[in-house]
C-alpha cells in the first residue's frame, strides 16, 4: 500500500545538508505545509524547522559553516496539530539526545503522551510524532540501550509509522522503522540513504529495497543492517529501479489519479484511526436540544453531504438537510441555534466558506470535516474533523471522498450511539463491517482490469445517465460527476425513480444507463427502471452485489461488489465508477490529471 502525508529524508554522506534539501525537493510533489532537518555536528543535534516552503526555508537557513556527515529531514502535511513551526519535523526528546522524524498517523498518541506528561516530560508540539521521542527517551531513563528502546516504543505505538531517528547515544547511526508506511533505503558509493520515496533517492542509487513491515534498519557508513521487531537479523531485498523521475513521482503509474484510486485502502484505514477524541468534540456541537442540523459543500463535496444525510436518516431517524454552498445563502435564513456540517478536502473552496461566514453570521456552529489541516475551514469551524488521505494532487477527488464518507459514517454512528438512537450491537456490527473496507476495496481494485474493458467498450459514448435509488443516489452523482469531468462526456447522475419524468425522453438505442443496483430494499425498484431503460435500447452497465443472476441476466456489463451493510455501498460502488472514468479518459487520449476549466481547488465564487 501506497502512504503520502509526509516526506522522510536521511543520509549519511559528505555534504549531508545539501543532499537532504535535495531530497526533500524531490519530495514537494507529495504536497507539504512545513519543513525541519537535524544533523548532528560536534556530538550536538542541530535542528532548523519551519513552516512555509523549502526555498524559504533554505533562504534563511544559518548553517553554512557546519559540516555534517549525517542527517534526516522532513517535508510535514499537518494531520495532528496545525501547521506551524513548534509542530514541524524533526521532534527531540527532553534532553536534546534523540531527533525523530515521522510519517503516518499514531493512534495511541493521547494517552502515552498524558502519561509521559505525568513522568515529568514537556512536550512542545501538539503532534501525534513527538511522542515517539520522547517514549525512547523514558526507556533509555530506565536503563535500556538506544536500540532497544526503539524496539519497545514501537511495539507499543499503535498505527502507521515510518520514522527516521538519530541520536547522540549513537551518532554514527540512522535508525529506521517502518509499519504501513512507505520507507525505501539506498545505498552506494555516494552515501547511505533512506527516504519516504523513490524519486529522492534516484540522484544517488537506483539501487532500493523497500523497508519491510515492521522492521528496523540500521545505517551506518556503507552498512545497512535490517532487524525483525525482536532484534534478529533479517534480509532487505534489493531491486533496481528503472523509472525516471516523472514515473518514480507516481510510484509508477501512468496518473496521479490512478495512484490516488490506489492509495483508497490506505486512506481509509487512516481515517479510521482519528483518534475517539476529535469525533467526540465535534459531537458536542450536535447534542443540544431542538437543534437543526445542515451539511453544505461543493461539487464531490457535497456528494459527501448528501450521503450524510441518508445516514442521519437510516441510522439516526434525523433530517439533516444537504445544502449545497454556493445556494446556501439563497435558501437557509434563520440558522439560530443550528450547526452546519461543511465539508471540503481544501478547506480553500470559496463557496463552502462563504457559507460557513454567512451561517457563523447567523448564530450557527460550525463542524469542518477536511484533507486540510490549516486551512481556511479549519481556522473558521468552531470543531472540525481532518481526513486522512494525504495530499490529493489529480484533479478530480477520489481518495478525499471515500474517506470524507468514512468520517461522516464515524460521526453519526458514534453520535446515534451516544444519544441511544444505536444500540451498542447495531454499532458493533455496523464497525466491524466499516473495518472490512480497506481490504474489500483492495480486492475490487486488484479486478480493475474488467472495468478497464467496459471503459474501451464505452469510450466513444457522447452521452450517459448514471441511475440509482436511496443512498447510492450519491454513488449515481459522485459517478456522473467523474466521468463528466476528466472524459467532457455528458453524463448526469439521476434517481431512478425520476428517470421516467423526462430524461427517458433520450433514450434511443445504444444510449449507455449505468445503474448503481446493490442489494438493497430498493433492488427490485431497480430492476424495474433497468427494464424500462433496455426496452428503449439503452445498454446497461450495473454494479451489482456479487452473484447477483437476474441483474448480470439484464445487463450488458456488469461489475460485482462484495456484500456489507446497505448503508456502506456507495463507499464500495464508487471505486469502480472512479476506475471507469480514469480508464475512459485515458482511452480518449485526454489526461485525467488535468481536465479542461477545473481547478483542485476554486477558490472564486
Ligand atoms: C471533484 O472531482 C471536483 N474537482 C470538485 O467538484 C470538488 O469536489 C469541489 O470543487 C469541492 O472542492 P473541495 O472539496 O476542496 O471543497
Amino acid at each position: 500500500m501506497v502512504k503520502i502525508l509526509c516526506g522522510i529524508f536521511g543520509c549519511i554522506s559528505e555534504d549531508v545538508l545539501e543532499k537532504i534539501l535535495d531530497g526533500l525537493k524531490r519530495l514537494e510533489y507529495r504536497g507539504y505545509d512545513s519543513v525541519g532537518i537535524a544533523i548532528i555536528d560536534n556530538n550536538k543535534i542541530i535542528i532548523r524547522k519551519d513552516k512555509g516552503k523549502i526555498s524559504e526555508f533554505i533562504k534563511n537557513l544559518d548553517l553554512n559553516n557546519i559540516k555534517s556527515n549525517i542527517g534526516i529531514g522532513h517535508t510535514r502535511w499537518a494531520t495532528h496539530g496545525a501547521p506551524s513551526k513548534e509542530n514541524a519535523h524533526p521532534h527531540m526528546d527532553c534532553s536534546g539526545r534523540i531527533a525523530i522524524v515521522h510519517n503516518g498517523v499514531l493512534e495511541n498518541f493521547l494517552q502515552i503522551r498524558e502519561e509521559l506528561i505525568k513522568k515529568g516530560h514537556r512536550f512542545s508540539s501538539k503532534t501525534d510524532s513527538e511522542v515517539i521521542a520522547h517514549l525512547i527517551e523514558d526507556f533509555i531513563n530506565n536503563g535500556l540501550s538506544l536500540k532497544e528502546a526503539i524496539r519497545n516504543t514501537f511495539k507499543i505505538l499503535k498505527g502507521s509509522i515510518a520514522c527516521a531517528i538519530i541520536s547522540t547515544i549513537e551518532p554514527d547511526k540512522i535508525i529506521c522503522y517502518r509499519r504501513e508506511s512507505p520507507l525505501v533505503i539506498g545505498i552506494s558509493s555516494k552515501g547511505v540513504f533512506c527516504a519516504s520515496d523513490i524519486p529522492a533517492l534516484l540522484p544517488y542509487t537506483r539501487n532500493i529495497a523497500i523497508i519491510p513491515d515492521d522492521k528496523i534498519v540500521i545505517l551506518e557508513k556503507n552498512k545497512v543492517q535490517a532487524e525483525d521487531i525482536n532484534g534478529e537479523i533479517c534480509k532487505l531485498e534489493y531491486n533496481e529501479v528503472t523509472w525516471n523521475l516523472e514515473q518514480a513521482e507516481k510510484s509508477g503509474y501512468p496518473h496521479f489519479m490512478i495512484k490516488e484510486i490506489f492509495e483508497q485502502p490506505r486512506a481509509i484505514s487512516d481515517t479510521l484511526k482519528i483518534p475517539l477524541i476529535y469525533i467526540d468534540r465535534a459531537i458536542e456541537y450536535l447534542e443540544n436540544k431542538n437543534k437543526r442540523i445542515y451539511l453544505t459543500g461543493s461539487g464531490t463535496s457535497y456528494h459527501a453531504c448528501l450521503f450524510g444525510s441518508y445516514l442521519a436518516s437510516h441510522l439516526l431517524s434525523m433530517d439533516i438537510r444537504p445544502v449545497i454552498s454556493s445556494e446556501f445563502t439563497e435558501i437557509l435564513s434563520s440558522l439560530e441555534n443550528s450547526t452546519v456540517i461543511a465539508i471540503s478536502q481544501s478547506g480553500e473552496t470559496a463557496d463552502t466558506l462563504n457559507a460557513i461566514r454567512y451561517a457563523k453570521s447567523k448564530g450557527a456552529k460550525i463542524i469542518g470535516i477536511t484533507n486540510t489541516l490549516g486551512s481556511s475551514i479549519t481556522n473558521l469551524s468552531d470543531v472540525y474533523i481532518c481526513t486522512q488521505s494525504g495530499p490529493e494532487i489529480g484533479v478530480a477527488a477520489t481518495k478525499t471522498f471515500l474517506t470524507q464518507l468514512i468520517s461522516i459514517t464515524l460521526l453519526f454512528l458514534r453520535y446515534g450511539l451516544k444519544k441511544g438512537k444505536i444500540s451498542e450491537v447495531d454499532y458493533s456490527k455496523l464497525m466491524s463491517e466499516i473495518n472490512r473496507i480497506p481490504k474489500i476495496i483492495e480486492e475490487i481494485l486488484k479486478k480493475s482490469d474488467i472495468i478497464k474493458n467496459i471503459a474501451l467498450k464505452y469510450s466513444s459514448k457522447q452521452n450517459a445517465y448514471f441511475l440509482a435509488r436511496g443512498i447510492n443516489l450519491v454513488t449515481a452523482l459522485e459517478g456522473a460527476l467523474k466521468l463528466k469531468e476528466i472524459s467532457y462526456i455528458h453524463a448526469e447522475g439521476y434517481p431512478a425513480g425520476e428517470s421516467k419524468h423526462g430524461p427517458i425522453a433520450l433514450i434511443e438505442p445504444g444510449f449507455l444507463c449505468i445503474f448503481i443496483a446493490p442489494k438493497d430494499n430498493t433492488r427490485e425498484k431497480i430492476i424495474g427502471n433497468i427494464m424500462e431503460m433496455k426496452a428503449r435500447g439503452a445498454e446497461i452497465f450495473s454494479i451489482i452485489t456479487e452473484g447477483d443472476e437476474e441483474i448480470k441476466e439484464i445487463s450488458d456489463e456488469y461489475f460485482e461488489v462484495p456484500h456489507i451493510h446497505y448503508i456502506l455501498y456507495p463507499i464500495l460502488c464508487t471505486v469502480p465508477l472512479q476506475l471507469f472514468a480514469y480508464y475512459v479518459a485515458v482511452f480518449r487520449g485526454l489526461d485525467p490529471d488535468k481536465p479542461r476549466n477545473l481547478a483542485k481547488s476554486v477558490t472564486v465564487p
